[in-house]
């Protein structure tokens, strides 16, 4: 069998995916180079591949051991398989707001594999933004300031006890997210770090989990975020994937951020996500040292 092969989209990120099965065992060579890929392009695009429980997780393992999110609901009897879901009488979806999954953890996820169940008959697109090219279409002198900055990502807002799907009654999430007594950890990440797949500097910082950047005032680190978050979501740094049946996306939190358009009130959305295991991250200043 040939290897896959990766075909760059129209767009600043991603690339559609051929040339595998995913509902068969991965060729010999096939899984490194998807994970190669993955770090070259941020996100890999797979039309056509209807899989099963056992196969998604199957083609996530063939890359890296998974790791279970704790605060998403899991498909019944799977674990491993985080259901993001929006049933039709519900408001809010799962992940409408820019985001790297797991960025809140110590040891950040490397990537999340969604695959489509249920689809709306129109809407529900996922954005994804490039963090290379937010990283790279910043002023000289903006990257030289962040590139030895540290920032802090939490979870607490979003999962624990004080998250508004647990405390506004207008917020219709609960259900869908579980375990608040988990999101009680707070980790320092570079806001630039160097890519453990490409080599690349890619922007580490986003609008959903990092709250907060070392040593600056309030004022001063608020206006910084602000700022980086502002740069990162120009639409020259976006690519919006459509998804059809059999669609899945796989996406590098390290390179990238998504965002999921929740824009088909009264029909139902379901996604899998599975999400992989991932490396210590390193600061963009290693560089210094090369
Ligand atoms: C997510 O944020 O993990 C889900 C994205 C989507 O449903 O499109």
């Amino acid at each position: 069998m040939s290897p896959p092969v990766f075909t760059p989209t129209d767009g600043p990120l991603g690339a559609f995916v051929t040339g595998v099965n995913l509902s068969g065992r991965l060729e010999p060579g096939a899984a490194a180079a998807i994970h190669t890929a993955l770090g070259e392009h941020g996100v890999l695009y797979f039309r056509g591949q209807e899989i099963s429980r056992e196969q998604h997780i199957a083609f996530a393992e063939a890359v890296a051991p998974i790791v279970i999110n704790r605060f998403f609901t899991p498909v019944t009897g799977y674990p491993q398989i985080a259901e993001v879901r929006k049933e039709a009488d519900q408001k809010l979806n799962i992940g409408g707001a820019w985001h790297a999954d797991h960025s809140y953890d110590q040891i950040p996820a490397t990537g999340s594999i969604l695959a489509a169940k249920v689809l709306p008959p129109t809407g529900g697109d996922t954005l994804f933004a490039s963090m290379y090219a937010a990283y790279d279409s910043l002023p000289a002198a903006t990257q030289a300031h962040i590139n030895e900055l540290r920032a802090l990502h939490s979870s607490r807002h979003v999962f624990g006890a004080d998250a508004a799907h647990l405390t506004d009654p207008d917020n219709d999430q609960g259900g869908r997210y579980h375990n608040p007594n988990a999101a009680t950890q707070d980790v320092w990440h570079p806001v630039v770090i160097r890519h453990p797949i490409s080599g690349r500097r890619a922007l580490y910082v986003n609008p959903d989990f990092t709250v907060q950047i070392d040593g600056l005032s309030e004022t001063d680190s608020a206006e910084l975020l602000d700022e980086l978050f502002t740069h990162a979501q120009r639409p020259e740094h976006i690519y919006r994937f459509k998804w059809e049946p059999g669609s899945i996306a796989f996406w590098d939190n390290r390179a990238t951020w998504h965002f999921a358009e929740n824009d088909y009130h009264g029909h139902r959305r379901l996604m899998h996500r599975i999400t992989l295991e991932g490396v210590a991250l390193e600061g963009a200043e290693r560089d210094s040292l090369a």
